[in-house]
């Protein structure tokens, strides 16, 4: 009996492995359920008295022996790979991505466009005061023209208002800067208006401004129609003569769109025009109210809404989807 376990500590002692199912060999074999030492332990009861105390000094030295070798072995062992851990082969999890509005997208296109001949971007408050929305834009108070553009007036106070228009940042803008001046400025605008699926009490126009020594009318059509090209495709363009106060002349600028298709006449009410902004060139009077000399200086102004042109691109047909938030019609977008 005696000799018995002395080989087993022998055994214990020499074996070595790295092989963790090895090492889970070794444990079962010694320290299992029904493994050596459990037996051992078993047999105690048969072990005559007098021989008890050597005996299980004896199991004793096996069971040391068995954990400082396990416990050795097992630090050193690499831990077996669980198939478990990382299954590279499972779908991933459908993250869903973010996507642009659609108002971003084709604002940032028309950005591009205009950066691409010279225009930087300038920025304006969309809280603003009667100067820079009217009276330095040539309507003074009491003018009719500032009917045309129903104003949110803030707290009662007719000196603090919503921006009607991002022809303020115009006047801001040629406050604090000398021509050449040749700016872009996109925002937010807001009117009194009821809101149906073609207008709405917010939406988003860009401004363009361009002063400098002999700027004409013609530099005006050529910009427009550049602009046309390459954001529609379509260098038909016509001027009907118009009116805004901080521009002489002023024009509203059509596309030709075409009669191709059904669409293309439901769009253009048949004619095939469709109307995209209003321009002209910066009124005398403006210049002189921001001190800029109009005997040495001219330029040209125009405004556009983006709603309308994403409306067009997009074949969208209410406004108020801009607004809306809702995911389905932003997905739509997640491409572009
Ligand atoms: N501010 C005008 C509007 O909102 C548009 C415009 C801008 C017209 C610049 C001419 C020049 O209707």
């Amino acid at each position: 009996m005696f000799e018995k376990i002395k080989e087993y500590i022998q055994e214990v002692q020499n074996f070595q492995s790295t092989d963790p199912a090895e090492l889970e060999n070794f444990r079962i074999r010694f320290n299992g359920k029904k493994g050596i030492l459990t037996q051992l332990f078993d047999d105690f009861k048969q072990i005559p008295n007098e021989q008890k105390k050597a005996y299980g000094q004896e199991i004793n030295a096996l069971k040391q022996a068995f954990l400082q070798k396990f416990e050795e072995l097992k630090s050193s062992t690499p831990t077996a790979k669980k198939s478990t851990e990382i299954d590279l082969t499972r779908p991933g999890f459908p993250f869903q991505l973010g996507t642009r509005h659609p108002i971003s997208l084709v604002k940032n296109r028309i950005i591009e466009i205009f950066k691409s001949i010279g225009f930087a971007v300038a920025d304006g408050p969309e809280i603003e005061d009667d100067w820079h929305n009217f009276s330095a834009l040539n309507m003074p108070e009491y003018h009719p023209a500032r009917d045309m553009q129903d104003t949110f007036f803030i707290e009662q106070n007719p000196d603090v208002l919503l921006r009607t228009h991002t022809s303020s940042v115009q006047i801001r803008y040629m406050e604090e800067n000398e021509p050449p001046i040749r700016i872009l400025s996109p925002g937010r605008v807001f009117r009194n208006e009821a809101i149906s699926s073609r207008s709405h009490c917010i939406f988003h126009q860009i401004e363009g401004l361009y002063i400098d020594e002999k700027v004409s009318f013609a530099d005006l059509k050529q910009t427009i129609q550049f602009f046309t090209t390459e954001l529609f495709g379509k260098s038909k363009i016509r001027m009907r003569p118009s009116y805004f106060p901080f521009t002489e002349p002023s024009a509203e600028v059509d596309v030709y769109w075409g009669l191709n298709s059904e669409t293309d006449y439901r769009i253009t009410k048949g004619t095939g025009w469709l109307e995209i902004m209003g321009c002209g060139m910066v009124d005398p009077a403006v210049l002189k109210n921001v001190n800029i000399d109009p005997e040495k200086y001219s330029g040209y102004a125009f405004g556009m809404g983006i709603e309308r042109i994403v409306m067009l691109l997009y074949q969208m047909g209410d406004i108020r989807m801009f607004f809306e938030n809702d995911k389905r019609m932003l997905q739509q977008f997640s491409h572009v």
